[in-house]
């Protein structure tokens, strides 16, 4: 990646010191959530790779005459574009793949602790996502809305009546939303510009729809059923408008399947909402069959609520709801690493996007939560 220079400080304290320094032309080394280095303004060139001597291994100089001299090199980093920056390696050692992030959890937790946090009152809010137009989108549960805010300031954009008693959950799939009633036998296809029916789907095999997610570039749209302790497995028969037909299920070994995570084609987690626990599916591509491993067990945690969601953060963090104030963190072995608790807050479902924001919304008490910690990855 870098290249050689010979380059030449010649300075009247030091003497002649010619050294081969390598580096990147256009970049510079953007630390993570810890660095130690030292910035200094009004530099020459050559005075700054002469103040980092040998003792630094990274060097950041700015077209602007900053130098930014690093003392060692920070686990996480970016490497950014800047015309004119340089970045050199005085050392010329090379530092390993950063880590994600937020390696610390204890840090992020910090963070959220002094996050800046955005409220909008919502009917039972479910599920959210982001669409491709960037708003968070939801479903209220009764009275049967899609709802649409932004997702910066979380200032309503629409309010759609949706067909179908009971809103439980909401998916977005290259252009559509789908909702599912929990009493019905229709899954509603909307059209996210227009917000127009475009499809109604048969569920009429499903008893209390929870979650939903595609595989295999969608052809295969999955269903946990809550009362048929399965999962249904649709095959789409036409893209546009879209229609899938049921193919089939697989029964699972725990009470109620609830929220799910899209790992792979091969892999996605699912919970159980009343026995708080997370399973892992691999698929068994020989039999078709999916394998279910138990992850995570949050009975232990709390005996309110129930595991309705899961998501995953860059680190690889399961992030798992209760319905409670608390979302309890595992790591991939299922090992609590902490926890992230929200006064007055009983959170049911949660996103994190880009820089740890989060959304959370709570059913119970009529509210979606957007928290910002001012993190920059
Ligand atoms: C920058 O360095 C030059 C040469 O050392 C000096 O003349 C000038 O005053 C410095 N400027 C600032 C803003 O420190
Ligand atoms: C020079 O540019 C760097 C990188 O954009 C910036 O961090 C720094 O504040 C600038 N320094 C001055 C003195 O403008
Ligand atoms: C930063 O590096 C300097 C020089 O090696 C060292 O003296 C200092 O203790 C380090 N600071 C931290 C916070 O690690
Ligand atoms: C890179 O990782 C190796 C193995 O974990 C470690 O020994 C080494 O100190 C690391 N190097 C740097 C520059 O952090
Ligand atoms: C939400 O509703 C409560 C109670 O009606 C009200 O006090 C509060 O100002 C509302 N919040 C927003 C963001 O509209
Ligand atoms: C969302 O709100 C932010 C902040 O108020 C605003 O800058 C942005 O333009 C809004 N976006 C949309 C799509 O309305
Ligand atoms: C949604 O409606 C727009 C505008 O009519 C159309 O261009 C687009 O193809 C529709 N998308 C889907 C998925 O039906
Ligand atoms: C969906 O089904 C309802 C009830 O049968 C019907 O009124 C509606 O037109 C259908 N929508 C579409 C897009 O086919
Ligand atoms: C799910 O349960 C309902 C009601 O008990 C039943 O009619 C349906 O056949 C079941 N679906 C599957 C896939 O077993
Ligand atoms: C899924 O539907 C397609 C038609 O869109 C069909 O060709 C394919 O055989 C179906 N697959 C299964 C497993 O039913
Ligand atoms: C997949 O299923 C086959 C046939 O039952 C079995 O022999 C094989 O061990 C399974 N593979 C995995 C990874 O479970
Ligand atoms: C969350 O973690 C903190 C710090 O480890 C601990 O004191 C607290 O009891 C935990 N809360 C719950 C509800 O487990």
């Amino acid at each position: 990646m870098a290249h050689l220079i010979v380059y030449c400080v010649i300075l009247t304290i030091i003497s002649v010191n010619c050294r081969q320094i390598p580096h990147i032309n256009n970049v510079f080394l953007q630390p993570g959530y810890t660095s130690n280095s030292t910035t200094i303004s009004n530099q020459t060139l050559s005075q700054c790779l002469c103040v980092s001597s040998l003792s630094c291994p990274a060097v950041n100089w700015f077209p602007n005459g900053t130098c930014q001299v690093f003392y060692s090199f920070p686990p996480t980093y970016r490497i950014r574009s800047m015309t004119a920056a340089r970045l050199y390696f005085p050392q010329k050692t090379y530092p390993n793949a950063s880590l994600c992030c937020m390696p610390d959890i204890n840090y992020l937790l910090n963070k959220l602790q002094s996050a800046s946090v955005t409220l909008a009152n919502i009917s039972n809010p479910r599920d959210m996502l982001i669409d491709d137009s960037g708003y968070l989108v939801t479903v209220e549960m009764s009275l049967n809305y899609l709802h649409r805010f932004n997702a910066t300031d979380l200032t309503s954009i629409s309010r759609t009546a949706i067909p179908g008693y009971y809103q439980m959950t909401v998916a977005y799939d290259q252009g559509v939303f789908y909702s599912t009633p929990n009493a019905g036998v229709l899954m509603n296809a909307i059209n996210s510009t227009t917000l127009a029916p475009v499809s109604n789907i048969s569920m009429a095999l499903i008893k209390d729809p929870r979650g939903i997610l595609f595989l295999d570039k969608s052809q295969t749209m999955m269903i946990t059923s809550n009362k048929n302790q399965s999962l249904l497995f649709f095959n789409r028969t036409s893209i546009a408008p879209p229609q899938y037909i049921y193919t089939y299920s697989q029964v699972v070994n725990n009470l109620s399947p609830h929220g799910v995570w899209y790992v792979n084609d091969s892999y996605f987690y699912v919970t159980s909402y009343a026995q708080k626990l997370v399973f892992g599916y691999s698929k068994n591509t020989t039999t078709g069959q999916w394998n279910e491993a138990l992850i995570v067990n949050a009975s232990m945690l709390t005996t309110s609520g129930g595991s309705t969601n899961i998501v995953i953060d860059e680190c690889g963090r399961l992030w798992v709801p209760q319905e409670t104030n608390t979302v309890y963190i595992f790591d991939q072995q299922g090992v609590l690493v902490g926890n992230y608790t929200i006064p007055g807050l009983a959170v049911s479902f949660m996103k994190i996007v880009d820089n740890y924001i989060m959304y959370l919304s709570d059913c119970a008490n009529n509210q979606i939560m957007r928290v910002n910690p001012n993190i920059q990855c």
